[in-house]
């Protein structure tokens, strides 16, 4: 069955990113020109995601104001003849059909995507979590819905990551299959370095069969006292096959001050309305 339907997780505290998240949502931050937020649409849209499913805090308000249209600012924009303004307001709002589903309290990934579940329904969904933007010629997504179509199991997306900082990521063990795809043959959340499986690390994209709801719920409390979505997969393996993909594009971890400052100079240097007096800037700067 054809992945339809994403979730993006919308709900987590930011705590890497405060006091700039104490009222703002991470994923309300602006990376270049717009919020973490329209990336994560706009992924999907391009995609071919029809339904989206945003797991937000109950007092997060803006991203819902963010992504939904608005009548007032859009007459004033076409009023004083601010059509690209105009045009980049509505677009926002056309991206995708989208709901949202409250998690009440923060209890972890996988508790999160859990709350998702009567939204799903009994099909195949794609999980993003906004704060890795991944840039490329292919959107991501799309890059794993076509292995899902072709391998017919959940699909994580990975990528190899430094010795030194894989105790931050969930770890594959893999068996290669071929160039970018692999067998996971088991996962471990935030391993220490060693005792982590591989280098193959996860980043914020997976495909799952509506399965893994069922292994959340079995999931105990894991790593930091939180329902970890990884535990959930570790479960899921010993049902059903699943691989981790190694995607085409680069991905940025804009969940801490630093990786944002680094996603906003390489994304600015690419933008084609001043990406050219950018370069400029910073060549003129004495570093
Ligand atoms: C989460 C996942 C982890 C994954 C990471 C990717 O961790 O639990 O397995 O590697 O996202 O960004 P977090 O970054 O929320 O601690």
């Amino acid at each position: 069955m054809e992945v339809r339907k994403a979730v993006i997780t919308a709900a987590g505290l930011g705590t890497r990113f405060l006091p700039a998240t104490k009222a703002l949502s991470k994923e309300m931050l602006p990376l270049v020109d717009r919020p973490l937020i329209q990336y994560a649409l706009e992924e999907c849209a391009s995609s071919g995601i029809e339904q989206v499913i945003i797991i937000i805090r109950p007092e997060q308000g803006t991203i819902g104001e963010h992504c939904s249209p608005a009548p007032e600012l859009e007459r004033m924009l076409e009023d004083k003849g601010k059509t690209s303004e105009l045009d980049a307001v509505r677009n926002v709002s056309s991206l995708a059909d989208i709901c949202y589903v409250h998690q009440a309290e923060q209890l972890g990934l996988g508790h999160a995507i859990l709350m998702a579940k009567d939204a799903v329904g009994d099909e195949p969904f794609a999980v993003i979590l906004p704060d890795d933007i991944i840039d490329g010629q292919v959107p991501a997504l799309g890059q794993m819905k076509r292995i899902y179509d072709q391998y017919g199991g959940s699909v994580v997306a990975v990528e190899h990551i430094a010795e030194d900082k894989v105790s931050s990521y969930g770890v594959v063990d893999p068996q290669k299959i071929d160039d970018k795809v692999s067998r996971v043959l088991g996962l471990v959340e935030k391993p220490a370095p060693d005792k982590a499986p591989s280098d193959l690390c996860i980043v914020g994209r997976y495909i799952f069969t509506p399965q893994i709801f069922d292994m959340i719920e079995k999931t105990p409390r894991g790593a930091i006292g939180e329902i970890q979505i990884t535990d959930a997969m570790q479960l899921l393996l010993q049902e059903q096959n699943m691989y981790a993909y190694a995607f085409d594009g680069k991905r940025h971890d804009t969940g801490t001050p630093l990786g944002m400052l680094k996603a906003s100079v390489e994304l600015g240097l690419k933008n084609a309305a001043f990406g050219d007096e950018f370069r400029e800037y910073l060549a003129q700067l004495e570093l």
